[in-house]
């Protein structure tokens, strides 16, 4: 069957993970699945969306909705945004470019990772509303160099991503050896083998580096390198609140900070000078056992008000989650993995149809919630489970109106 017709047949991301699983081989497809430990926040990630009930406003003429908005000062289709991924050319030899060109086409903000596969430059002739990822490197005169390439690429913002300090404790890599390229080993031939239409686009592309980083790194392919180790020994395990002065000092325009996710730390990220949080805890794939970005949203909102943009990552599988998510004070929401699977799956033609399954689900989810716009979605369109608990079991009860807040309308 033709990758379209599979596509075609894709109605959710569910669907196009499975997809994508079988399209990759073993080893490729646990580096992109995968979370750290346990997994218990990657799951709760996504899982801890379900302790929210939507509220279903009935009787409101929804002719015409309207999904736009502004993240992080660009301009956005829809309230969803692309979260930077690296290496993304070891799931499709087309890698970020595809991306960013699905991005493009759907209206929609694209962050390019530190670690991409792709240079700076390639992607913003793409032309697609881009942000620059961040890692803060042991050597500053590297951050410095990438800070005025994102600066003369036309890169909106800048994330730095704090969640990183060390690298996650990923078992599945461990278990499967991933290193950075993907040797062809004896081990993984088999499962090369098997996937030949992946295999084939691998070994036809001759462009695998982390392109942005090359020349200061050197060539991986050289030491195959472990990627846990490569964390381990590039980044800044120093880095401080002063190291995120220090860049808003040298950055113009928009600063955003991925990866902090206490009310406190949030309100200290603005106190610097943070115009944007990723309320993120990297999709489980760091500190396994911390909650998911949304349990946190509502206190991180009370303590910034509106001094900063919330951009909630991490377990987004649903349009309805964006629609949770900015009941619950969020400007929107981004996706890692979604893409990713399309990526895998379909290269450019699988992350457009993941993006228009998140634009057809976000478009039916406020038609059915009688919502027209984005700013009209609020705290009165959602209720925490425990509202339910309170719940009068009889008639009587229910006529004291106990439960206000599910009455007041
Ligand atoms: C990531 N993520 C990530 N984050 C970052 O700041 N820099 C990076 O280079 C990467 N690389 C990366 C690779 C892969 C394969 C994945 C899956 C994730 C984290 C990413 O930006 C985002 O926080 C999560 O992916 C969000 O969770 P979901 O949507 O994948 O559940």
């Amino acid at each position: 069957m033709s990758i379209t017709r599979r596509l075609e047949r894709v109605y959710n991301i569910e669907d196009m993970r499975k997809l994508a699983q079988g399209a990759l081989p073993g080893p490729i497809w646990h580096y992109l699945d995968g979370g750290a430990d346990d997994e218990i926040t990657m799951a709760r990630n996504s899982g801890a969306f379900n302790d929210w009930a939507l509220a279903q406003s009935t009787l409101v003429d929804v002719t015409s909705t309207d999904t736009t908005c502004d993240l992080i000062g660009m301009p956005a289709a829809m309230p969803l945004m692309l979260s930077p991924t690296g290496m993304s050319q070891l799931f499709h030899a087309s890698g970020e470019l595809s991306v960013a060109r699905a991005a493009g086409a759907a209206g929609v903000p694209y962050g390019l990772s530190t670690m991409a596969t792709t240079s700076m430059e390639a992607i913003a002739r793409s032309g697609v509303s881009r942000y620059f990822q961040l890692y803060l490197f042991r050597d500053r005169g590297l951050t410095e160099a990438l800070l005025e390439r994102a600066k003369t690429y036309g890169y909106s913002a800048i994330a730095l991503t704090t969640d990183t300090n060390v690298a996650g404790n990923r078992e599945r890599d461990l278990r499967s050896g991933m290193v950075m390229p993907p040797r062809f080993t004896l081990d993984s031939l088999l499962s090369f083998a098997a996937h030949p239409r992946w295999a084939l686009g691998a070994l036809r592309n001759r462009s695998f580096e982390l392109a942005n980083i090359v020349q200061h790194v050197g060539d991986l392919d050289a030491s195959g390198t472990n990627v846990i180790d490569y964390v381990n020994g590039q980044f800044d395990r120093s880095a401080s609140w002063r190291d995120l002065e220090w860049l808003r000092a040298r950055w113009q325009g928009k600063l955003v900070v991925k990866g902090a996710m206490l009310p406190a730390d949030c309100e200290a990220a603005v106190d610097c000078g943070a115009d944007a949080i990723m309320v993120s805890n990297h999709g489980g794939r760091q500190l396994d056992g911390t909650g998911a970005p949304i349990d946190y949203l509502p206190a991180i909102r009370d303590r910034v008000q509106d001094r900063a943009q919330l951009i909630i990552d991490g377990g987004i599988r649903r349009g309805t989650h964006v629609l949770k998510a900015l009941a619950l004070g969020a400007n929107g929401c981004s996706i890692g993995r979604p893409y990713l699977y399309g990526l895998a799956a379909g290269g450019q033609l699988g992350v457009e149809r993941v993006l228009k399954l998140f634009r057809s689900e976000i478009e039916r989810g406020m038609a059915l919630m009688g919502r027209r716009r984005v700013d009209e979605i609020t705290s009165r369109d959602i209720h925490h489970l425990s509202a339910f608990a309170r719940l009068p079991v009889s008639v009587a009860a229910r006529d004291r109106k106990e439960v206000p807040e599910l009455n007041d309308r």
